[in-house]
């Protein structure tokens, strides 16, 4: 059943669903504008993440503000910003199927919140989970796959871009094709852009 923002949030932050619960600091239940057109779904919070239970906020996350920026999106104002799993999975590994599956209810009732019109996978944990499981990120990144009204496009992990930065210029690409999708659907408006 779906659950307000006031019951999600708190009720949360204390799940014991998974494993992951025994060794998190914070449960990092995501940020950004509540009713945003444009979400962007992480895999699951790092070192940093944990520390302070907000979504990328290490590297990888200063990469991303960075090429939102360039694009007129902001973590604050106009997107959502989420994980697959929602606690640090131990040594950054991967979220086990049974860990995304056991947190997924929780970014299914935040999806159904948002109703956001256009969902961002960052890397192939989130493309793989929520577009199809065969997606092959490095060939298929920057497409836009539509799934009951909702778009919805995978780019590469900032965290990939930090490892393998001559992969910077093609995940830009990404980022301006969602701006191009975005005008032309007249949605998250840059900060100067006025009605007439
Ligand atoms: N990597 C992710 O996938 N999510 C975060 O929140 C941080 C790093």
């Amino acid at each position: 059943m779906k659950m307000t923002w006031e019951e999600l949030e708190p009720a949360c932050l204390q799940c014991r669903k998974c494993g992951l619960c025994e060794t998190r600091t914070n449960v990092v239940f995501g940020v950004g504008n509540r009713n945003a057109d444009v979400m962007f779904i992480g895999e699951g919070p790092g070192e940093n993440e944990d520390l302070q239970g907000e979504p990328f906020v290490g590297r990888g996350g200063q990469l991303l503000d960075k090429m939102l920026a360039a694009v007129d999106l902001d973590r604050h104002t106009n997107i959502f910003i989420a994980n697959i799993v929602k606690c640090r999975p131990p040594k950054n590994r991967d979220p086990e199927a049974k860990e995304q599956d056991a947190c997924l209810p929780w970014l299914r009732n935040q999806v159904a919140l948002v109703r956001p019109k256009i969902i961002v996978c960052l890397g192939r944990v989130a493309a793989m989970k929520l577009i199809k499981p065969d997606m092959k990120i490095t060939k298929e990144h920057g497409e836009f796959y539509e799934r009951n009204g909702v778009l919805m496009m995978a780019t590469l992990h900032p965290a990939a871009l930090l490892r393998n930065p001559n992969n910077k210029p093609a995940a830009f690409e990404d980022f301006l094709k969602l701006r191009k999708k975005l005008d032309e659907l007249h949605l998250a408006p840059a900060p100067g852009d006025l009605p007439f």
